[in-house]
C-alpha cells in the first residue's frame, strides 16, 4: 500500500487505524472532510465508508454492512457545493471539503 502520513495531519483518532493494512485504496495524502462540523483528515481516493473506518476501524468493522449497495446501513447525508443529499457511503468517494451532516445509526461514529 502506498500511503503518506508523515506530515502529521492525521486526525488523532485515525492515527493508529492508518497503520492497519490493505483495506484502503492506495493514497498519497490525506484530505480534510467535516463530520457534523468537526474536521477530520482521511485518505484520498477512498469511499466515505472506508474513511469512516480509517477514523473508527473497530466500530465500523463490527457493523453489519454488505459493502455492495444492498443493505442501506451505510447511508450518510452529505453536503457538497451547498447541496444536501443522501449517499451510500460504501459507493461514494470522499472528496476534500465534503461535509457529512448525518450518519446512519448502524455506523454512527
Ligand atoms: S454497506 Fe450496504 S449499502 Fe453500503
Amino acid at each position: 500500500m502506498s500511503s503518506s502520513k508523515q506530515d502529521g495531519v492525521v486526525a488523532a483518532k485515525g492515527r493508529d487505524n492508518a497503520e492497519d493494512p490493505d483495506i484502503f485504496r492506495p493514497f498519497e495524502r490525506l484530505i480534510e472532510i467535516t463530520i457534523r462540523g468537526k474536521a477530520y483528515n482521511v485518505p484520498e481516493n477512498n469511499t466515505i465508508l472506508r474513511c469512516l473506518q480509517f477514523l473508527e476501524l473497530q466500530r465500523i468493522s463490527e457493523a453489519e454492512l454488505c459493502w455492495n449497495g444492498t443493505c442501506q446501513n451505510c447511508t450518510v447525508r452529505v453536503v457538497e457545493n451547498g447541496r444536501s443529499r443522501t449517499a451510500m457511503s460504501c459507493r461514494t468517494d470522499a472528496k476534500a471539503g465534503m461535509a457529512i451532516e448525518d450518519i446512519n445509526p448502524a455506523i454512527d461514529i
